[in-house]
């Protein structure tokens, strides 16, 4: 097949706030997923969502099939944006379509259909002014997120807060930081999991991922921070997460866990693979927090591809699934032979 792949590139650039890029991809996780396309003998051209002209760029290029990593330029459906462009040119892609990309994006709304769903995920309440009275229902400790942010964007140590004055305070640094509406729901103490969901000829969990913060005693971040993520492994820090994979589970939480993220999955229409993120409570409830259609592919520091490994894959085998299970919705099972 003749592929392109979509991204935006991580750049350094001193006058945009320091979290500015952390949703967009390495140079290193672009050139192994060039290589992963290239090995398996396909032809791919690699397209920096920024800067091409994507609707010139196509008219020119045609191809069989987008591998769409990008998280698109801004807003709150940017993640949509390049599926946009491609349903509108009637090119293929891999991964979610622009509907589910937006929904995801948003985790408020997200919640709601999960609650609709029957599948557990904290308590919440949405603040747009800032000025809104907090719900008696939501119990302390709550944690005060961006809701339509990625990448732990916005959330540190003191987003986790005990009190209302603090929660006013969050909030409103949070909705002037960001320009979008802020999600506050009840902190679940408990095992940090992450589930990532392949459709590799059925939907499938891949082994789970565990995440435990208890090395971080120096930084006292005990979840999945900003910090925790941009500075994984940095003792000076005290950002030293242990993961587990397969996660330290019973059976019958591993296996609630991993039917969890498939439904997950499958209700918020995702395709192809998503990743998502879970905590269990005391009880072992697992509370889905949010779910990630396009997760970090970086092929030594990123979740989802420990979890492939975890189930045996390497990671060109990874890229190949994901293609053809994008490959199969599009033209079933026969050849490809539009343009080579
Ligand atoms: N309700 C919660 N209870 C406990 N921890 C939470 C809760 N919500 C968020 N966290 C912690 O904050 C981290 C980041 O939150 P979340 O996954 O919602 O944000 P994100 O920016 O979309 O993440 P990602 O980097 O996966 O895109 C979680 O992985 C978890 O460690
Ligand atoms: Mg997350």
């Amino acid at each position: 097949m003749k592929i392109a792949l979509t991204y935006n590139l991580k750049e350094k650039d001193e006058t945009k706030p320091a979290d500015y890029f952390s949703e967009f991809d390495s140079q290193e996780t672009i050139n192994a997923i060039i290589g992963a396309i290239r090995n398996r003998g396909h032809e791919v051209h690699a397209v920096n969502a920024c800067e091409a002209n994507l609707f010139t760029y196509f008219k020119k290029n045609m191809v069989d099939m987008v591998f769409n990593i990008a998280e698109g330029k801004s807003g709150k459906f940017r993640e949509s944006e390049i599926p946009a462009i491609l349903d509108y040119l009637n090119i293929p892609y891999t991964g979610s379509n622009t509907f589910s990309l937006a929904l995801a994006l948003n985790k408020a709304v997200t919640k709601k259909i999960l609650k609709a769903e029957s599948i557990p995920t904290p308590l919440f309440q949405v603040f747009s002014k800032g000025s809104e009275e907090l719900d008696p229902a939501l119990k302390f400790p709550i944690i005060v997120k961006p809701n339509c942010e990625g990448s732990a964007k916005g959330i540190n140590a003191s987003n986790v807060v005990n009190s209302k004055d603090a929660l006013y305070e969050k909030v409103k640094e949070l909705i002037n930081m960001y320009k979008q509406e802020v999600l506050v729901e009840e902190f679940i103490h408990g095992k940090e999991l992450t589930v990532g969901v392949l459709e590799n000829g059925k939907v499938t969990a891949l082994p789970i991922l565990e995440i435990d913060f208890a090395a971080c005693i120096k930084s006292g971040e005990y979840f999945y921070s900003w910090r925790m993520k941009e500075f994984q492994g940095n003792a000076e820090l005290g950002l030293v997460p242990t993961f587990y994979c397969p996660a330290r589970l019973d059976q019958e939480t591993e296996a609630k866990v991993k039917e969890i993220a498939i439904r997950t999955h499958q209700a918020v229409g995702c395709f192809d693979i998503s990743r998502t993120d879970i905590r269990l409570d005391k009880d072992n409830v697992p509370y889905v927090l949010e779910i990630n259609p396009l997760p970090g592919l970086d092929p030594k520091e990123s979740n989802f591809p420990i979890m492939a490994y975890a189930a045996g894959m390497k990671y060109d085998e990874l890229i190949d699934a994901i293609l053809m299970s994008a490959r199969e919705r599009y033209f079933g099972k026969k050849e490809i032979s539009r343009h080579n």
